[in-house]
């Protein structure tokens, strides 16, 4: 089969981006929200990003006029009905994801491919809410989408070497490196990476040291482009949240148990770049 429609659910970060890089690559993108004032949202970013790229000269304003073309919002997930590939990128809940893959089972065609973005949640309890679990898996970018080489594709114990070889060849088109990674929370990055902000959310808890030195300390110390403060801020710290408890139920380490603070920083409404304010503040996003 060869995918040339695809349809991403969810216009947040991971979604808007998403379908900002399918159109780019040449394909017809769909976006799904639940709400119009969300759907402008997502959309907003796309062409905020097409913008930006145009501004810099990084593309032409042919290239923007063709991406813009091949890019569109939807609110009725039925407009799905004729997609080769669907990429769910919404909350990272498996009960509303499980809901979302049984209703893309009825109305995508039966030759469709369903991926999620989950960051952490098993792909096999998405595949078994469908009649086509063979054509499921997981495809996970990371954020930002338009910018990270790479993507994770989740083979579960049902997917099929074809699913996975469509999908390999997907992430390519798109200038991705794919990796294969088994159907176990977190997968390969997030097994490593969620644990990581923990560990510094604790050393922050317990006052070992402030959160401006422990970014400094491991940008400059170790060469990464964020510290784990700025880092959490960008994910979000809900999704954060969400990823340290589905890794946490599956591996009950204390090494994958969500600090209080970070909890109770999501319970406040702090999720962090999105909603202005997290460990550090954002007002122009509020
Ligand atoms: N579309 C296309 N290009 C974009 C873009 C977009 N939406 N946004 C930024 N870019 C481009 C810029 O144009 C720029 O390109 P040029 O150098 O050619 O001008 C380049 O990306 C870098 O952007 P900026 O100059 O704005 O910013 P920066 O140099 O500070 O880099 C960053 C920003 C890429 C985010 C960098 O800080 C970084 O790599 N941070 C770490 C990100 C990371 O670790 N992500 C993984 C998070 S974990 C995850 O995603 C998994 C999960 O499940 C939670
Ligand atoms: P986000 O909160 O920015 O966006 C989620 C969007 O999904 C919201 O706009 C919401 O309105 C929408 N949504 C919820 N239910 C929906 C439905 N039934 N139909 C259509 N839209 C719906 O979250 P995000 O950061 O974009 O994360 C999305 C997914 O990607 C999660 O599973 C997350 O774990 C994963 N992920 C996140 C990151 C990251 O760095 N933030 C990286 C990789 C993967």
């Amino acid at each position: 089969m060869a995918i040339k429609k695809v349809g991403v659910v969810g216009g947040g970060l991971m979604g808007s981006g998403i379908a900002q890089t399918a159109a780019q690559a040449g394909y017809d993108v769909l976006m799904a929200e639940v709400g119009q004032e969300l759907l402008d949202r997502g959309i907003g970013r796309v062409e905020g990003a097409w913008k930006m790229l145009s501004g810099k000269g990084r593309i032409t304003d042919t290239q923007a006029h063709e991406y813009r073309g091949r890019f569109r919002g939807t609110l009725a997930l039925e407009e799905f009905s004729d997609r080769d590939l669907v990429i769910e990128a919404i909350i990272e809940n498996q009960d509303e994801k499980r809901k979302l893959f049984a209703q893309l089972d009825k109305i995508t065609p039966k030759r469709a491919i369903l991926a999620s973005n989950t960051s952490s949640l098993p792909i096999i309890e998405m595949a078994a809410a469908t009649g086509r679990p063979a054509q499921v898996a997981g495809l996970h970018f990371f954020n930002p989408a338009p910018v990270m080489k790479l993507v994770e594709i989740v083979r579960t114990i049902e997917t099929s070497d074809e699913t996975v070889e469509e999908l390999r060849g997907f992430a390519q088109s798109l200038g991705k490196t794919p990796i294969i990674a088994k159907d176990t929370a977190g997968f390969v990055v997030n097994f490593l990476l969620i644990p990581y902000m923990l560990s510094a959310v604790r050393m922050y808890e317990n006052g070992l040291a402030t959160k401006e030195d422990i970014d400094t300390g491991m940008k400059l110390g170790c060469g990464y482009p964020m510290g784990p403060f700025q880092l959490l801020d960008y994910v979000g710290l809900d999704t954060t949240l969400y990823a340290a408890e589905a890794i946490y139920k599956e591996y009950p380490d204390p090494a994958y148990a969500p600090p209080t603070l970070l909890r109770r920083m999501v319970q406040a409404g702090r999720m962090g770049m999105k909603s202005g304010k997290g460990f550090f503040e954002y007002p122009e996003k509020r």
